[in-house]
């Protein structure tokens, strides 16, 4: 019998994740199947927990229950610490292991296939909920000149910078202008709703990165600002999926897939 992972969430029919583990698997040729898994609220526990009765070697989780998997670790990593939130899962005997490689997978995506570097860079990331709390740590890892945080509820951003122990600057989209930076990440979740953060003009430096963690929805409010301010480069967060994935798929099966082919696969079936 196969190996056995899946994606928890709710809901968690529209995610990718069995698309890409499956074309890793099949690049690699590792014997695994990779599904999906509902839990209903409240039934999280429950839910991974028949599945290693199962035989199920690892999970990864999505909203709304990345919280709550870091109560359930036995074992956590430094990363998943920092984040607040897990969305990888080792099943080992009586070992949870609990990882989180969104942060690693932006990291990756920038600096490896768009060719950007973050050391040494002013970099502005903006919002301060979980996507943004996610990508703080490994960002810091990358040493880059200035990190600096903008959200639309200015004490939220400040606590956020609290938690980390003022290794950021935290602070309102207004308090932005006259400044520049090289690389503008969006982890708000504006981009959903088609919005776009009030952002200063000015803030883009000349060839500068701009980058959405959003995907599939085409180029949106905060692109199309970012292009109109001098950007020299747009992404979305196609990338960072693909990566992260990658990054799950290494520590399950201690094996690095090539994303460049997967990203590709994925590209042409979101434009479909
Ligand atoms: P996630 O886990 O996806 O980051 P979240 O915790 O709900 O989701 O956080 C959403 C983020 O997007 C917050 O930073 C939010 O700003 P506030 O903290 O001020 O609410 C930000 N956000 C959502 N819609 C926005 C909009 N239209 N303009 C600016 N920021 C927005």
């Amino acid at each position: 019998m196969p190996d056995q992972y899946a994606v928890i969430g709710n809901p968690v029919a529209h995610s990718k994740s069995p698309l890409i583990h499956a074309a890793f698997a099949r690049q690699t040729g590792q014997d695994l199947v990779y599904g999906r898994l509902l839990a209903l609220e409240g039934a999280f526990v429950a839910t991974v927990n028949a599945f290693r009765a199962g035989g199920g070697r690892g999970l990864n989780v999505t909203l709304p229950f990345k919280g709550e998997a870091v109560r359930f670790a036995t074992v956590l990593s430094e990363r998943a610490r920092a984040a607040q939130a897990v969305n990888t899962l080792k099943f080992d005997g009586d070992v949870i292991f609990a990882d989180n490689t969104d942060g690693v997978g932006l990291v990756n995506d920038l600096v490896r296939n768009l060719g950007c570097a973050i050391t040494g860079r002013r970099i502005l990331l903006l919002g301060a909920g979980g996507a943004a709390r996610g990508v703080i740590e490994p960002l810091l890892q990358q040493q880059p000149a200035q990190l600096v945080l903008a959200n639309r509820t200015l004490e939220k951003a400040q606590r956020l910078a609290q938690s980390f122990r003022g290794a950021f600057e935290a602070g309102t989209y207004a308090a932005l202008a006259g400044r520049r930076f090289d690389l503008v990440i969006n982890a708000t979740s504006a981009s959903l709703a088609g919005e776009l953060p009030p952002l200063p003009p000015g803030i883009i430096a000349p060839g500068a990165l701009a980058y959405d963690m959003m995907y599939g929805k085409g180029k949106t409010p905060f692109l199309a600002f970012a292009r109109s301010e001098g950007a020299a480069l747009l992404a979305d967060g196609l990338g960072m999926l693909v990566e992260q994935a990658a990054e799950s798929f290494f520590i399950w099966r201690g094996l690095r897939p090539d994303s460049a082919p997967v990203l590709t696969l994925l590209r042409r079936t979101l434009d479909a």
